[in-house]
């Protein structure tokens, strides 16, 4: 499974980079102005940064401009995959984003979307199962063998990150606060303090 970090801001993405924790990025509108940095910086500086796919979101909503705003997109790197929030097809590898339901995935797949988004937090806020939702696109890809990839998002803890593990989805976007949780463990820690405290009692320790 791919784990992408779902953030806009360089200095995230950069300590989760450099323990080679990631293989791509994810961002959105909000993401970025988050950062109250220029678009043109953020987004050079991320592309330059981390060589696998950076998902950068067009914001018009109609196909011609979806296009336009794409071609813009990927003159920041070879490794641009188009985020959008409507299902069209062309040579631009493209996620297709905010996607609520398995037909609408069936859609995304059926137009050659490199990867479906499913926004399984988002769901969950409006007492549906996110999870559910990524469980049924997944057997609907596998039961016709499509290649788009499902690009959990909108991840807000380690459970949903296991859950679409054990679902088979391709790919996990998450906030960089999930991607230290996850290596988190309370037996861990008493692993560690009492290993710490029994190696003060060996003698004739490193020279
Ligand atoms: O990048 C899209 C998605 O992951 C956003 O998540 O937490 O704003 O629902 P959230």
């Amino acid at each position: 499974m791919k784990f992408f970090i779902d953030s806009a801001d360089i200095k995230e993405i950069r300590e989760v980079h450099s323990l080679g924790l990631i293989d791509g990025v994810t961002t959105n509108p909000s993401l970025v102005a988050k950062t109250g940095r220029g678009f043109n910086e953020v987004v050079s500086e991320i592309c330059k940064l981390v060589a696998g796919p950076i998902s950068l979101e067009t914001v018009s909503l109609d196909a011609e401009g979806m296009v336009r705003e794409g071609e813009e997109l990927i003159r920041y790197g070879k490794n641009v995959v188009v985020k959008v929030p409507l299902t069209f097809e062309g040579r631009i590898k493209t996620n297709v984003t905010l996607c609520f339901s398995p037909v609408q995935a069936l859609l995304a797949a059926k137009a050659g979307a490199a990867y479906i988004s499913p926004f399984v937090g988002r769901l969950d806020d409006i007492s549906q199962s996110g999870m559910e939702v990524v469980e049924q696109i997944v057997k609907i890809y596998a039961n016709y063998h499509f290649s788009t990839e499902v690009l959990v998002a909108s991840i807000r803890n380690p459970i949903h990150v296991l859950t679409a593990a054990l679902m088979g989805a391709h790919v996990a976007t998450m906030p960089y606060a999930v991607i230290k949780q996850l290596t988190q463990h309370p037996l861990t820690d008493v692993g560690i303090e009492r290993f710490l405290k029994d190696w003060e009692k060996v003698p004739n320790k490193f020279k």
